[in-house]
């Protein structure tokens, strides 16, 4: 990664922000250009302090935008593009699809052409453009791309992981447990379900198609659900949090018992670093650390946390907003599922395992006091975040429904 030039966009979002920080922090000597448009999730105070206008540097702007792509691409010899850059709340999809089509297909098509473009140095005998040397384009997409997997059991039972490299990633761990027999595999079908998954899933086919047919050096990564410091308190994790701190009633779909798999995003970080570096050029890898979890527990499982952690810990004391009596489990309230609302995920991760040496680092319930005691130590950066028009769509999908 020394003296690499990589251009990182949507790095004032989630996991893109926490991306930068771990890159940084772990070497010295790479430049990071951050493109990103600053939506409703974008933040810059998320990388205020990264931010120096040399090793750093930040420029607003759409994906979509080829005139300031090709300045970007001018300006600096880029070696790595990695695309976070999308609309991401399944939610907001079902609400607004046109949006979703346009940042997350036609956007990531016209990053790929301006990448291609620039990278291009010559064409082989047959036609097929060369590129520069160590060149590579990251597509960070979802397990989401894959559909809904069957909910086999109603209490989970124990993971049994046959192959041996991958049962030596998750030794030692006390939950493995599965609600499933079937597992997302890169060579599953893709089969999305949401306005939100089959804009990643055409994505994820244009890059590609990119491969494919101009032999641009890619890799595409689909991650299960991320949890950590900086989420946009919209989605389960933050929101719970938020909520529970505010004493106000946790929203909860249906009957709670949907299954997701969780990763703390640093891990998500190590693997998007690894890939970029040692990934074979044109192939996806999956991720995720067997880490099975139905909403409900979560939710439970937050509330808990918070608990113990203002029992033991008086300072915490002026992050709530109600009295320590009132945070229970009674705060739950299940409100009308979300429509075609998929039932489960699960990540098979050998390939990223076997191929590039990958294992995650946080084991769920510390990842999950961790992201608790970074909201509660960062309370200003939640209220910088959540404006008038949070409260709105808060309104439009919790309340009457
Ligand atoms: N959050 C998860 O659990 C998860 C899991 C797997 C994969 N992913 C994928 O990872 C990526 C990042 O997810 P996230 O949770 O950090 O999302 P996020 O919504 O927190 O951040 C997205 C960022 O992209 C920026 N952006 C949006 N449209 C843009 C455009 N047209 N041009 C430039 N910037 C634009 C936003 O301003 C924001 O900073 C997404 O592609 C998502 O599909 C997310």
């Amino acid at each position: 990664m020394k003296d690499k030039i990589l251009l990182v966009t949507g790095a004032a979002g989630f996991i893109g922000a926490n991306f930068v920080k771990y890159i940084l922090s772990k070497y010295v000597g790479v430049k990071v250009i951050i493109l990103d448009k600053l939506t409703y999730a974008g933040n810059i105070g998320t990388i205020t302090n990264e931010i120096d206008g040399d090793k750093v540097v930040f420029i607003k702007g759409d994906i979509g935008n080829q005139e300031l792509l090709d300045h970007i691409f001018n300006l600096y010899d880029i070696d790595y593009v990695v695309n976070f850059a999308a609309e991401s709340h399944v939610d907001r999809s079902i609400e607004n699809p046109q949006l979703f089509l346009q940042t997350n297909i036609l956007g990531t098509q016209n990053l790929l052409d301006c990448t291609k473009k620039a990278w291009i140095k010559g064409k082989d005998k047959h036609g097929y453009p060369i590129y520069k040397e160590g060149k590579k384009y990251l597509q960070v997409s979802t397990d989401e791309v894959y559909g809904s997997l069957i909910k086999e059991f109603e209490t989970p039972q124990t993971l049994d992981i046959l192959d041996d490299d991958v049962k030596n990633i998750v030794k030692g761990r006390k939950d493995l447990k599965t609600y499933g027999k079937s597992f997302f595999k890169e060579t599953n079908n893709l089969d999305p379900r949401s306005p939100y998954s089959a804009s990643k899933t055409s994505a994820d086919h244009i890059v590609i198609a990119y491969h494919e047919t101009y032999h641009l050096p890619i890799n595409i990564t689909r991650c299960s659900n991320n949890y950590g410091p900086y989420h946009f308190p919209e989605k389960l994790i933050p929101l719970i949090i938020k909520n529970t701190l505010e004493g106000k009633s946790l929203p909860v779909y249906g009957k709670g018992d949907n299954v997701r798999d969780w990763l703390y995003v640093e891990d998500h970080a190590k693997a998007i670093d690894l890939v970029l570096q040692k990934g074979r050029e044109g192939e996806v890898y999956n991720v995720g650390g067997y880490n099975e979890e139905t909403n409900i527990n979560i939710v439970k499982l937050i509330i808990r946390t918070i608990k113990e952690l203002m029992e033991t810990n008086p300072q915490y004391h002026t992050s709530l907003k109600t009295d320590l009596n009132q945070i229970n489990d009674s705060l739950i309230t299940y409100v009308g599922d979300r429509l075609g609302h998929d039932m489960r995920y699960a990540i098979d991760p050998t390939k990223i395992v076997k191929e590039l040496g990958w294992y995650p680092e946080t084991p769920f319930e510390d990842g999950i006091r961790k992201t608790v005691i970074w909201y509660l130590e960062n309370q200003e950066w939640v209220e910088s975040v959540v404006s008038g028009d949070y409260q709105k769509y808060y309104d439009q999908m919790y309340l009457n429904r």
